[in-house]
């Protein structure tokens, strides 16, 4: 099987312009249905084909859309509204795939050991960096469905600041954390859908995108439909100006298929996704509720 069926898909899924918004399941797929609605038609199905090989372990998890909440589902180790299924994956090796922890340290506090290099394998940016790679050099229908999986979820989660950031802080507001915050995870919050931390808070956008993926999210279907496109509307790709140029990853891929194959690609195509992550982190984090801001 020729791989070169997805690749025009594939690079246009990359051109989902950056938001600075958060996500549980709903984000993630508002994020997917946003990228759904900016390809055509047939490159949405090649997706969904290849989504689809996996609907007898993964039921109601391949598409484009429920496809982006595939990776935390298998983290699932409870039966609760975000695990639904009856089979629990409860697998943890891929955990760390899902942020980078750069460091936001307004105090100027002593960090800790090497939490200057916050871009380590495993990270999302290694991750999405390695999921390139794959599609750019392999031929396996494997590889092509478990890569656009991670892309789908991990190109929403470095968009959530907090999965693009770890707070280093030291005062009475935020707390004893010279050790870091875990993405906010240890800054308690108190909000009106339950999120008890600030990663949690962020998640739901600020309470605002709460429904959980279950078999029966086709009910919310029309709403997060009507929702991406009115963030598409709300936010044209032009409006974000230089934050995004999708040269860059143009430039990645060229040299993924360069047959002499040259040394280095790897950085150059890491490079892009870092770009998105310090954009995140550059655009989201000094506006995150809680935290201090100068
Ligand atoms: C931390 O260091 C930066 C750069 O040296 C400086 O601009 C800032 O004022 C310092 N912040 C505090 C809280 O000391
Ligand atoms: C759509 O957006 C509205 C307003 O932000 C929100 O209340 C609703 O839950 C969203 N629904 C979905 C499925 O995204
Ligand atoms: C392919 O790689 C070779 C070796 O690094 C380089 O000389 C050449 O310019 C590359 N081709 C393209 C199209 O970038
Ligand atoms: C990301 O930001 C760091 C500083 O925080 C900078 O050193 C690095 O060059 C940036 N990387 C890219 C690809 O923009």
């Amino acid at each position: 099987m020729t791989r070169h069926w997805l690749h025009g898909a594939t690079l246009l899924l990359f051109t989902i312009p950056p938001v600075a918004w958060a996500w549980w399941d709903n984000g993630h797929m508002l994020t997917a249905e946003i990228a759904r609605q900016q390809l055509t038609k047939s490159q949405v199905a090649v997706i969904n084909g290849l989504l689809e090989e996996w609907s007898d372990d993964f039921p109601g998890l391949c598409d484009l859309v429920t496809a982006a909440v595939w990776p935390d589902q298998l983290k699932c180790a409870n039966h609760g509204a975000v695990c639904p299924r009856a089979v629990m994956e409860n697998i943890h090796i891929f955990d760390p795939w899902h942020f980078d922890e750069k460091p936001y340290n307004p105090q100027n506090l002593t960090l800790p050991h090497c939490a200057d290099q916050w871009l380590p394998n495993p990270s999302a940016s290694f991750t999405l960096t390695s999921a390139i790679t794959s599609m750019g050099t392999s031929n396996s229908r494997f590889a092509f469905n478990f890569m656009l999986r991670w892309v789908i979820h991990l190109v929403g989660d470095i968009h959530q600041p907090l999965h693009s950031a770890d707070g280093y802080f030291d005062d009475a507001r935020l707390g004893h954390l010279p050790q870091g915050d875990r993405g906010g995870n240890l800054i308690p919050v108190i909000s009106d859908c339950g999120a008890n931390n600030l990663h949690f808070y962020w998640d739901s956008a600020a309470c605002q995108y709460l429904v959980n993926w279950s078999p029966h999210y086709q009910d919310h279907r029309e709403a997060l439909t009507q929702n991406a496109s009115d963030l598409i509307t709300k936010y044209p790709p032009s409006s974000f100006g230089t934050r995004y140029d999708p040269e860059h990853l143009k430039a990645c891929w060229t040299q993924l298929q360069n047959k002499s194959k040259p040394s280095g690609v790897f950085d150059i195509c890491q490079q892009v996704f870092v770009r998105w992550v310090n954009d995140t982190f550059d655009t989201g984090v000094p506006g995150v509720p809680g935290r201090t801001t100068k």
